[in-house]
């Protein structure tokens, strides 16, 4: 049995009278792909920040290789310490690439900060190759690229570091579907090559179907349901994971009556 490389034991965070986030303990194997899904406001993004280090939790315990990780990190040392353990993939790469850094020049930076003295051009090479990114695109500025660029470019900064652990918050949420498909094949392969783990947080079910093993429900900061990702789609056993299923619209969808339950369900 693969080791655990993420333990995370009763998380809470409150903003103000806001409960973001209420007592959500989740594992995740070496390797393994689990997908947290829910709506909008449901706690998903709060729970990946306090997984990263940008957000503290007020109560509740996340482990890395058995590493308390808890809080936000202090010092250099510690902050890249914790780089190396997990990196994350937001929705939109546009916020986290400078517009004036070309891709290879990113790359670069981030071998530099995490693996002095190595050949890197070698690896960012290697690396572009891995995300599909032709030599080509090195030199180019983020507004030169396509959106699945982008996209490609922040996996490969991610990729960078090598991690234990890829937190991928909404990552394909504003591609185009054709875009989306692309860049989940690519996750899939990586994680055949790299034994890499997913935390995969999206609002979508398709998503979480393509590319997780596991999953959990959140619904206004707790986790309502959880278990294999098959098992939970074919047979939910909570109210708001059935609600959630119908939701997604399909030939004979009725959005009155998913509204109707919705109300019912408060
Ligand atoms: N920095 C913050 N300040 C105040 N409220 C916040 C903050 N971050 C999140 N929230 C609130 O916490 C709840 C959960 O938000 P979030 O974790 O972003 O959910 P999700 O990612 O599932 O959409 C929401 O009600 C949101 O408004
Ligand atoms: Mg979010």
């Amino acid at each position: 049995m693969p080791d655990n490389v993420l333990e995370v034991t009763g998380l809470h965070r409150t903003y103000g009278t806001v409960r973001a986030v209420e007592d959500v303990s989740f594992t995740l194997r070496e390797g393994g792909s689990l997908g947290i899904v829910g709506e909008s406001g449901s706690g998903k993004t709060t729970t990946a920040r306090i997984i990263v280090g940008l957000e503290r939790a007020d109560v509740g315990e996340v482990l890395v290789h058995g590493r308390d990780r808890t809080g936000r990190s202090r010092g250099r040392a510690q902050r890249l310490a914790r780089a190396r353990a997990v990196q994350m993939v937001f929705q939109d790469p546009y916020l986290s690439l400078d517009p004036r850094t070309s891709v290879e020049a990113v790359l670069r930076e981030t071998l530099r900060l995490h693996f002095p003295g190595t050949d890197h051009p070698r690896r960012v090479r290697e690396l572009l190759d891995q995300v599909g990114l032709g030599t080509r695109a090195a030199d180019a500025l983020p507004r030169q690229l396509s959106g699945g660029q982008r996209q490609r470019v922040a996996i490969a900064r991610a990729l960078a570091v090598e991690p234990s652990v890829l937190v991928l918050d909404e990552a394909v949420a504003a591609l185009d579907v054709s875009v989306q498909a692309q860049i989940l094949n690519l996750l899939a392969d990586i994680r055949e090559q790299t034994a890499i783990g997913y935390l995969f947080i999206t609002h979508d079910l398709g998503v979480v179907r393509c590319v997780t093993d596991d999953v959990i429900v959140m619904r206004a900061g707790r986790i309502v349901e959880a278990g294999p990702t098959a098992a939970v789609l074919a047979a939910p056993e909570h109210p708001y994971t059935r609600l959630l299923l119908e939701s997604v619209p399909r030939p004979g969808w009725d959005p009155d009556r998913i509204a109707a339950a919705r109300r019912a369900l408060r």
